[in-house]
């Protein structure tokens, strides 16, 4: 497992009030990979996890996103729904280390 910072971090918006939860986007240098990716970070309840900024169906640029009930995402272009935390997550599992985030990623051939 790598621990990779998150860099060009952005706060998206103010706690969301519907299901309390926070969002920012930021920047990854995944290994072997030429350019920093980026990626969403989304908080609830002391818990972080990240998604790659671009929905998998299209690209939608998914910024603008909130974390919905249910934990998820939905792409406003077409409705894809991405989860972000629970058993279905498609997410990154993220640490809050002295006031950084970082994404603990594990190299495999689809996690890019
Ligand atoms: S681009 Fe996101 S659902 Fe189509």
């Amino acid at each position: 497992m790598l621990l990779l910072a998150v860099e060009n971090i952005i706060a998206n918006k103010s706690l969301n009030s519907e299901t309390a939860s926070e969002s920012w986007t930021g920047f990854i240098k995944f290994p072997k990979k030429r350019h920093p990716s980026k990626v969403l970070i989304f908080q609830k309840e002391g818990r972080y996890a990240a998604i790659h900024a671009y929905c998998p169906h299209e690209g939608y640029d998914l910024s603008s996103c909130s974390l919905q009930e249910g934990n998820v995402i939905e792409c406003p272009l077409h409705g894809k729904i991405i989860s972000v935390f629970g058993e279905e997550a498609e997410s990154l599992p993220v640490i809050l280390e002295n006031g950084q985030f970082v994404i603990q990623w594990v190299e495999t051939d689809s996690k890019q």
